[in-house]
């Protein structure tokens, strides 16, 4: 059987993309040329991690490449989420102990590099497993990079998974305009850190740390930056990012959706997004710019893990079914046309027949758009493992399937209401045939459009024909937005224009 993968957990496969330094935004600088391959499992805060470190390793003049073989240094940025993800580290570390040893015998050097939550988790004992890796360092220490890779290029073997006590976002660099637009018009941008909720089954917060919310200056630079190399899509990250809480001007403390109020104001940023977040921290602040703000896409990643109140109790989640299903009534009732997304573990130690009956019959109430769903997979160090009552693996591939099926039976059906429907859609690249662009709906669905409908950057008025497995296919339409303070065509558009494009030379 096999497991969905979340947007929050997917495998972002490939390289960091990077442009070599020396680009004219970038400092100059007269360093040999290396070349970096970075490999990112997990969630979307390690793909902003990798690239982060990207950008820091661009100053020490890395340069990315896609392959592992030619590479100087190898990171991968792991995950620890579940027994399965955390695994993929050793058999690639297998596979790279081969190409460092045959790189050895043609007399050149490949550093083997481990980041991420399993190099938290694990620390040393990753090199004790492979001694082939040269450094293991940790989420919190991700400025102390360049350091560490001066102490291995002497000879050092380096594990950095100490919490640092400065501020890191502070010490990392920032992406030259070059390097954000070689990432595309949409853009992660984490706000938050860590978990103080430790739900049983969890390791976050044993990877990750204690909650900590990023300054709303630094955050609002970070944005502005963003913006002005093109990005029009941001995605605010947290591993609990309505739990963000940070310091504004003088001293006060904002909430999420006073924060998003902010970065709608910055021109240029047309969508705005959030995950992941916990049911009990969407407050009313929160729910109402789902109500006011436009720029808030109509979609939410609101994680409920199961249905039955005794195993929310057990995976200490703090909240009830019937909570959750309040929760949602209030949201909707903000913004009726919102689609919601989850998480859901079955198989959590003890859970009966009765309930993930009950996790069934929450997921028909409130229905979903897109869901993500595990077994439970017992990992060390967290409370759920000791827990008595583990369920057989067969009776958890059983409920896992018809789980699935039920899930996947809502998301078809929410894709074929959309069949006919006309909407916005941000283009981010171009298609598989000659004059398509992909883009995304506010729903967050991948929306194919033919013919030449405009350039990357722009948001174009769509109308969807038909749906396919994970996208809708649609054809742009030559519409003026509603003169409400909308965005309107601009003269010279191309049919279905509505926004400016991509800065100049890039698209
Ligand atoms: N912060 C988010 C989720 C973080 S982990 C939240 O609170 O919901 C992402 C998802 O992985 C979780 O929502 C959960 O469904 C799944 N997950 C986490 N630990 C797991 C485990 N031990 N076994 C199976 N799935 C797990
Ligand atoms: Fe993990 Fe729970 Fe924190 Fe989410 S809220 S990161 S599931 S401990
Ligand atoms: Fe995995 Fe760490 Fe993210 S465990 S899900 S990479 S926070």
């Amino acid at each position: 059987m096999k497991e969905t993968n979340t947007n929050l957990i997917h495998e972002a496969t490939g390289a960091a993309a990077v442009s070599p330094s020396g680009t004219s935004d970038d400092p100059v600088r007269a360093v040999p040329e290396r070349k970096v391959f970075v490999k990112t499992y997990g969630c979307q805060m390690n793909v902003y991690d990798s690239q982060r470190m990207t950008d820091s390793l661009a100053q020490q003049g890395y340069v990315t490449t896609q392959t592992p073989e030619d590479a100087d240094l190898v990171l991968l940025n792991t995950c620890h989420i579940r027994e399965k993800a955390s695994e993929k580290l050793y058999s690639a570390l297998g596979r790279l102990r081969k190409m460092k040893d045959e790189r050895a015998a043609d007399g050149r050097d490949m550093l083997i590099g481990v980041a991420g939550c399993v190099a938290q988790a694990e620390g040393e004992e990753i090199i004790r497993r492979a001694p082939s890796v040269d450094l293991v360092i940790g989420p919190q220490t991700y400025h102390r990079l360049p350091q560490a890779l001066t102490r291995v290029g002497r000879g050092e073997k380096v594990v950095e998974t100490e919490y640092a006590i400065e501020d890191k976002f502070e010490h990392l660099p920032a992406p030259g305009k070059e390097q954000v637009r070689s990432r595309g018009v949409t853009a992660f941008l984490t706000v938050q850190e860590g978990c103080d909720k430790f739900c049983t089954f969890c390791v976050v917060p044993y990877t990750r740390g204690s909650e900590v919310s990023r300054p709303v200056s630094q955050i609002v630079a970070e944005a502005e930056r963003l913006a002005a190399a093109g990005v029009r899509e941001l995605t605010l990250l947290g591993q609990n990012v309505n739990a963000w809480h940070g310091q504004g001007a003088g001293g006060r403390e904002w909430g999420l959706g006073e924060l998003l109020f902010r970065l709608a104001e910055i021109p240029g940023i047309a969508r705005l997004r959030y995950t992941t977040s916990h049911p009990r921290d969407m407050d009313d602040a929160l729910i109402a710019a789902h109500r006011d703000l436009d720029q808030l896409m109509p979609y939410l990643h609101l994680p409920v893990q199961a249905g039955s109140d005794r195993i929310l109790k057990a995976m200490n989640r703090r909240h009830t079914g019937a909570d959750y299903l309040r929760l949602v009534e209030r949201i909707r009732a903000a913004r009726p046309d919102i689609a919601l997304s989850g998480d859901f573990i079955v198989g959590f130690p003890g859970e009966t027949e009765e309930d993930f009956q009950a996790t069934m019959q929450l997921v028909r109430d409130v229905t979903y758009a897109q869901a993500y769903s595990f077994k439970y997979s017992p990992r060390p160090g967290t409370p759920g493992a000791d827990l008595p009552d583990h369920v057989e693996e067969a009776v958890k591939d059983d409920r896992l399937q018809r789980l699935q099926a039920l899930l996947t039976e809502q998301q078809h059906a929410f894709q074929r209401g959309m069949v006919g429907q006309s909407m916005d859609v941000l283009l981010e690249k171009p298609g598989r045939l000659p004059g398509q662009m992909v883009g995304r709906s506010p729903w967050l669905l991948p929306v194919i459009v033919g013919e030449n409908p405009g350039e990357i950057g722009d948001i174009i008025t769509v109308r969807i024909i038909s749906t396919g497995t994970n996208s809708l296919v649609a054809e742009a339409v030559a519409a003026k937005r509603q003169a409400d303070g909308a965005p309107q065509a601009l003269d010279g558009a191309s049919p279905g224009k509505v926004l400016s494009g991509f800065p100049s030379g890039l698209a």
